[in-house]
């Protein structure tokens, strides 16, 4: 296990903002370099712009010059490990995502491929001239 990645989702999860469903979900990733980035999901009282806790901690490595990711970990207080929503494999698939730390907060978990997750997946290479 991501012992480094579980951590940094763990303590991410505490700053959750999900007054409407109560589920907090924290999320780490690592760009190659190394560098771990984490979110949270943060909801809005406008559910649909709810965001989930994968994509804000993809944006914030983006928005801080790191394209190149690897590895991810998310975790909720769920019985099984969480398994990331359809939309944010999309953009898990973008960023080059490789592997995923399904986790629950108890530490169980589930490691699985990009390839697993999103398989025949749209990614950003099919643009590519
Ligand atoms: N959520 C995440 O942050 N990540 C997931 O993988 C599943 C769902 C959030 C979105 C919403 O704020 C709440 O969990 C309930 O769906």
């Amino acid at each position: 296990m991501d012992q480094e990645l579980f951590a940094a989702a763990m303590s991410a999860r505490q700053n959750a903002y999900a007054p409407y469903s109560k589920f907090a979900v924290g999320a780490a990733v690592r760009a190659i370099d190394g560098t771990v980035f984490t979110g949270c999901n943060i909801e809005n009282a406008s559910y649909g712009l709810s965001i989930c806790a994968e994509r804000v901690a993809i944006f914030t490595a983006i928005s801080r010059g790191y394209f190149q990711l690897e590895v991810l970990c998310v975790v909720a207080d769920t019985a099984e490990p969480l398994a990331p929503c359809g939309a944010c494999r999309q953009v898990m698939l973008e960023f080059h995502i490789k592997e995923v730390w399904l986790m629950n907060c108890a530490g169980a978990y589930r490691k699985m491929k990009m390839t697993e997750l999103l398989p025949v997946g749209f990614g950003p290479e099919v643009l590519e001239k």
